[in-house]
């Protein structure tokens, strides 16, 4: 199939993503969990409408636009909220990325966030960090559907203040976690992280 992309022509194959044929940042995709299009730092311009490149299909005739003025602002904005909410210390891309988009977090004042959460070591693996956590929902994806079926990690919280946590609370080893380590694998901002690492 045939469409339009900043501005050129392209092929592309039956059922390809977006995310194929454009250079964005991405954050909550990961090849083997579930899409969800969350962390929106993929959108792109399709057809004049906001769309998530992680979850778009190309179409015959489509007109993709990548890189806009309005495109980057939003980025910006996005990776403002995630320094301002989130301790991305270990993340050097985003912060690469907040550096290129000249972000200014300071322009929205104090937020709250889960900035100052305390690290949780329950387990001789891995450190569950949540104060870096994004809310990517990758580990919980990766411990259920995406990867091991498993279910030992869960949701909590809401809005700027959700993140990932087991059932109940319990400290992992109460949980059907087998320490696999897809989790921490797919993680992109080192707040689950191996603990001989730290
Ligand atoms: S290490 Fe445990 S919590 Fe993480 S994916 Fe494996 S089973 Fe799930
Ligand atoms: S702990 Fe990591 S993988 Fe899990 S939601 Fe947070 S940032 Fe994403
Ligand atoms: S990478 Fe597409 S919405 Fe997060």
């Amino acid at each position: 199939m045939r469409l339009k992309v900043d501005g050129k022509e392209m092929e592309a194959r039956e059922g390809a993503l977006l995310l194929e044929l454009v250079q964005v940042p991405t954050l909550c995709h990961h090849p083997h969990t579930e899409t969800r299009g969350l962390c929106r730092l993929c959108l792109v311009e399709v057809d004049g409408r906001l769309s998530p490149a992680c979850a778009t299909e190309a179409r015959e005739g489509m007109e993709v636009w990548s890189d806009t003025p309005g495109l980057r602002a939003l980025r910006k904005t996005l990776l403002e909220w995630l320094l301002l909410t989130t301790d991305l210390s270990l993340a050097p891309e985003l912060q690469a990325l907040a550096l290129a988009l000249e972000a200014e977090p300071g322009r929205w004042g104090e937020v709250p966030g889960r900035k100052g959460r305390e690290a949780i070591e329950d387990n001789p693996f891995f450190l569950r960090d949540y104060a870096k956590c994004v809310n990517c929902r990758r580990c919980v994806d990766a411990c259920g559907d995406g990867i091991m079926g498993v279910y030992a990690l869960t949701l909590t919280g809401r809005g700027l203040l959700a993140h990932p946590t087991t059932p109940l609370d319990r400290p992992l080893p109460e949980t059907p976690c087998v320490f696999c380590g897809n989790c921490v694998q797919v993680c992109p901002t080192g707040a689950l992280r191996p603990l001989t690492e730290v």
